[in-house]
């Protein structure tokens, strides 16, 4: 099958400028071809029309049954990467675990049956334990890019995706770090370039706020040759805010220059990320002069910076005092409870208390899939507030919170309001697009809908 995603969607979108009859394309997420596409002409900032647009997310492998292959709304993705593999103190073993071993077939074929995207993402936060060890010598490297072609080849996967949480910072705990991580992680990409196979491969990360660190943690001031090895980085914005803050705050905030504390967000991540020279767009339509030009020069177009999006919320318990004003609207930053913490939507009540990969003891989670508050009443089947819920969105952030009195239960989540300000940011950035965590999170397709359309995507196929 031909799934080409980036040239012929490409000289579709172009085909206009230049009057010429172009190679069909095939089932890409497009903006549609307007007619002021000449007038954008030598303009900077908003995705160009008719370019590819990466929707995307993470489809989590343990939710299989909530969310078997069969049922993903394929058309409205160019491609979906499985979570998660794991790393593994030796190199040459990148661990799956039977339920995922099992699914992982599956998934790759619908998405093959659906011209999508199939990727494998190694890590998150419980599975980049020994990232570092990998990556640690040359030796190591070689090794661990072979384990890594070795599952390419066993699942037949477009992509990887490195979800290293965090090089030269510790995430779980207990992960091997060490000052050169960033620097031996650029050097086992480019190794993993140089192999055929591996030149071809979608290779992505998912990244947090600030750019990949060096010594002692300090974020890199030039991370500008990451962008030459991957295809593209997902900015992990969430998270920002949770149980461990010391007020309520917003998990995924778009904007934090105007909020009181400037504790991360999209637009400040990006900043981050831009001014460590990693490119947003490197789409420059005055640069084409003929087509002939256009079709070598595919890269030249492709954006390389996708906006993480969040479809939960965290969970905070909130006195009624300081939850509400005089007025009776919902307060922004309240204090909260932490000895109170409300059980999120995949919490089991009572359950004995457990350990984390470290060993540490983890508490409750408190958080909610998107769908999950629609599930406990929070929010009606339309995503809105349901009857007797406090809702407030949250101008700066471009958030909602949702407050129900008689458990004193406030959320900090994202809606499709907040999923459409997020379209319309990645649009006027020019950005490259969207990476849902997680794809079985969402309710009735409402934010995938509510960001597509904010982008106008529309699928273009053969
Ligand atoms: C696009 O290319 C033109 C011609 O080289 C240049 O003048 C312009 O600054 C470029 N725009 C951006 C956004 O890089
Ligand atoms: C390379 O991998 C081995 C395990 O096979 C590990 O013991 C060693 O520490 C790694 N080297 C580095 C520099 O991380
Ligand atoms: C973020 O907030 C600042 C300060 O209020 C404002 O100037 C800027 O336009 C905002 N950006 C977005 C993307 O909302
Ligand atoms: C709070 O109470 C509502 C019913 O009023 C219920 O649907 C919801 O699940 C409760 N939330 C928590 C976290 O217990
Ligand atoms: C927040 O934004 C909405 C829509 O943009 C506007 O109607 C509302 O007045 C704003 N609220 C505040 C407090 O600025
Ligand atoms: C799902 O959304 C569609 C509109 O996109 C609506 O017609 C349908 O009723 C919704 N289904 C449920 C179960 O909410």
């Amino acid at each position: 099958m031909f799934c080409d995603k980036c040239s012929p969607s490409l000289l579709a979108g172009l085909a206009a400028l230049f009057s010429n009859v172009l190679a069909a394309p095939h089932c890409n997420l497009v903006p549609p071809t307007r007619p002021s596409l000449t007038a954008q002409t030598g303009s900077s900032g908003s995705i160009a029309d008719g370019m590819d647009v990466v929707a995307t997310g993470w489809y989590p492998g343990w939710l299989g049954s909530q969310l078997p292959p069969n049922e993903i709304s394929w058309t409205k993705y160019s491609a979906l990467t499985f979570a998660f593999a794991t790393t593994t103190p030796d190199p040459s073993v990148i661990a799956l675990d039977d339920e995922s071993a099992a699914l992982l077939p599956t998934f790759v074929n619908e998405a093959h049956n659906n011209c999508v995207d199939a990727l494998l993402s190694i890590g998150g936060w419980t599975g980049s334990i020994y990232y570092s060890t990998a990556v640690g010598s040359a030796d190591n490297r070689t090794t661990f890019v072979k384990a890594i072609l070795d599952l390419v080849n066993t699942y037949a996967l477009d992509g990887i995706d490195f979800d290293w949480e965090y090089p030269s910072r510790q995430g779980i705990g207990c992960n091997t770090i060490s000052d050169d991580d960033s620097a031996n992680f650029l050097s086992f990409l480019e190794e993993l370039r140089e192999d055929p196979v591996g030149a071809d491969l979608t290779l992505t990360a998912a990244v947090g706020l600030t750019p990949f660190a060096g010594p002692g943690g300090i974020p890199l001031s030039d991370v500008s040759a990451f962008a030459d090895v991957l295809d593209h980085i997902a900015i992990m914005n969430y998270d920002v805010w949770g149980a461990w803050s010391t007020d309520v705050g917003p998990n995924a905030p778009l904007n934090d220059s105007c909020a009181a504390v400037q504790a991360g967000s999209a637009t400040s991540a990006v900043k981050a990320w831009t001014d460590a020279g990693f490119p947003a767009s490197k789409a420059n339509i005055s640069l084409i002069s003929n087509v002939e030009a256009l079709s070598n020069s595919c890269e030249l177009f492709h954006a390389k910076i996708v906006l993480g999006v969040a479809a939960y919320g965290h969970s905070f318990h909130v006195a009624t005092n300081d939850a509400l004003d005089n007025a009776g609207n919902l307060a922004l930053y309240p204090p909260f409870d932490k000895s109170q913490q409300p059980l999120g939507d995949s919490d089991i009540p009572g359950a004995p208390p457990s350990e984390d990969e470290c060993g540490n003891p983890v508490g409750v989670s408190g958080t909610f899939n998107f769908n999950g508050m629609v599930a406990a009443g929070f929010l009606d089947t339309n995503g809105n507030a349901a009857a007797g819920i406090d809702y407030r969105f949250d101008n700066c952030s471009q958030t909602p919170f949702v407050y129900d009195p008689n458990n004193q239960t406030m959320i900090s989540y994202d809606d499709q309001t907040s999923f459409a300000a997020k379209g319309r940011f990645i649009d006027e950035n020019g950005l490259a697009g969207f990476a849902i965590w997680h794809v079985a999170g969402d309710y009735n397709d409402t934010l995938l809908n509510a960001i597509s359309d904010a982008l106008d995507l529309e699928q273009v196929c053969s």
